[in-house]
């Protein structure tokens, strides 16, 4: 049950099929290039797109835009003292920003940082630092077909193998992802996160909690994880992320907020290297690159993350939309994660061989059928791996109804009709650094040039 109604709405609407056939044209075959008002159904992200409540948005108006001291920086830091339960916080402007301030403290050139997956800011920041970030998931996570409750897990046979390779005084910390949004949105159980603590203390490391979907991860453990089918959100929320040493937050996922990032963390020194990390590139620590206003609402969303109503239906229409394509044969990655549904692109388009990017023209098609746009996470996105061919359809939290939801099902169920005749794409121009290469090279359709 849906708890929550509309008090503000945005109008939308869908263009013409000329015009989509136009824009993509346009785009360069890539949605990223696409105008927002030519976009009927916008899944590309679930960050910083979703809506605020009524609460959050008083927030704003009541926020304290004071240089040092901030009252809306208090009103933080008590929303992380009680909801993820750590005692300091440095603000950032978003996610990334929280990223550079706390692996710029913890991580020296030539280290090695093991994670179940890095997300391609986090990746980038360590490797930045000079260091090497090693992904760390179980077997079945880059499995579409395989079933399992907790998929996001750590392999800690990997992360032993990292720290055998190259020596305990190497690896300064190691990193756990809840969800793991790289590998399809999937959960981590608290049972794994407590055995990533021991092996943390083992070899003398820290132990770093990425919390951006902290709350849709908690939700799936009440769900599957039997130590906690009678425990709250909330509970279980406090009981994971307070196995970390310190998290590294992006207010746009499961702070409800639509910018705002953080650090939090119990020890003092961390802390402190932090902060002056934190002046340097994000702003003075009780403020850290957010406007006051935008802190005031990240800090009441983070307390409406954990609320039960909110987050089961957050998760349950994820699995909503899951059903809705199942239901009419769209091969999907199973099961589905907390923000997303991913679409098995490699299935979808059969016929089409990895350099053909079967993903890309998928989300092509998609957005050429409905004015849908999702994500491309396979070859594109991730040349020189083995990935599964994988397009993401993150929901906004609290944006979309069912009618959408049914949309999209029904536009991916046009393509699926039409699969045969989906030609592949190649890359027209790209920039030099391929790792970020799918936000902004452009393709054209195989054999058009
Ligand atoms: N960590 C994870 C697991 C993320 O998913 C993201 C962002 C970040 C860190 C960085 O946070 O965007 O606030 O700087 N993920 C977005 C996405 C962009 O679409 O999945 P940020």
């Amino acid at each position: 049950m849906v708890g929550y109604k509309s008090k503000v709405a945005e109008q939308i609407h869908l263009p013409s099929r000329t015009k989509r056939e136009r824009a993509l044209e346009e785009a360069g075959y890539n949605v990223f290039n696409l105008d927002s008002e030519d976009v009927f159904i916008d899944l590309l992200t679930d960050s910083g797109t979703g809506a605020m409540s009524d609460e959050q948005w008083a927030a704003l108006f009541r926020g304290d835009e004071a240089y040092a001291g901030s009252r809306s920086f208090g009103e933080l830091e008590d929303a992380v003292a009680d909801v993820m339960g750590f005692s300091h916080v440095v603000p950032a402007h978003q996610g990334r920003g929280a990223e550079n301030v706390l692996y710029g403290s913890l991580v020296e050139e030539g280290d090695v940082v093991p994670n179940n997956t890095h997300f391609d800011t986090t990746r980038a920041h360590i490797a930045n630092q000079g260091a090497d970030p090693v992904d760390c998931p179980v077997d079945d996570a880059r499995d579409p077909a395989a079933d399992g409750p907790f998929k996001g897990n750590t392999s800690l046979e990997r992360a032993r193998a990292v720290v055998e390779e190259h020596g305990p005084e190497r690896v300064p910390v190691v990193v756990q992802t809840i969800t793991n949004n790289s590998a399809a949105g999937q959960p981590v159980s608290v049972e794994n996160s407590r055995a990533v603590r021991e092996f943390a203390d083992e070899i003398g490391a820290s132990f770093v909690i990425d919390a951006c979907r902290f709350a849709e991860n908690a939700y799936f453990v009440t769900e599957r994880e039997d130590e906690f089918a009678d425990a709250s959100v909330a509970d279980v929320a406090r009981e994971q992320l307070g196995l970390a040493d310190a998290v590294v937050m992006s207010g746009k996922k499961d702070g409800l907020a639509n910018a705002g990032g953080f650090v939090a963390t119990d020890s003092d020194a961390l802390y402190e290297s932090c902060k002056q990390r934190a002046i340097l590139y994000e702003g003075f620590p009780t403020y850290g690159g957010m406007a006051g206003r935008d802190i005031a609402a990240m800090a009441v969303g983070l307390r409406e993350a954990v609320d039960e109503a909110y987050v089961a239906d957050r998760v349950g229409q994820v699995q909503e939309l899951a059903d809705a394509l199942e239901s009419v044969g769209v091969p999907i990655y199973t099961p589905a994660g907390g923000h997303a549904v991913y679409l098995d692109a490699g299935a979808f388009l059969s016929h089409l061989e990895p350099e053909a990017f079967p993903g890309q023209a998928l989300v092509c098609e998609l957005y050429r059928e409905g004015g849908v746009r999702g994500v491309e996470l396979g070859s594109f996105a991730f040349p020189d791996t083995d990935r599964p061919e994988l397009v993401r359809l993150a929901l906004p939290r609290r944006t979309y109804h069912r009618e959408h939801l049914e949309h999209v099902a029904e536009t991916a169920a046009a393509v699926l009709e039409r699969r045969e005749d989906v030609s592949g794409l190649e890359i027209e121009e790209e920039p030099e650094m391929a790792e970020i290469r799918h936000f902004t090279a452009t393709l054209e359709p195989t054999g058009s040039s």
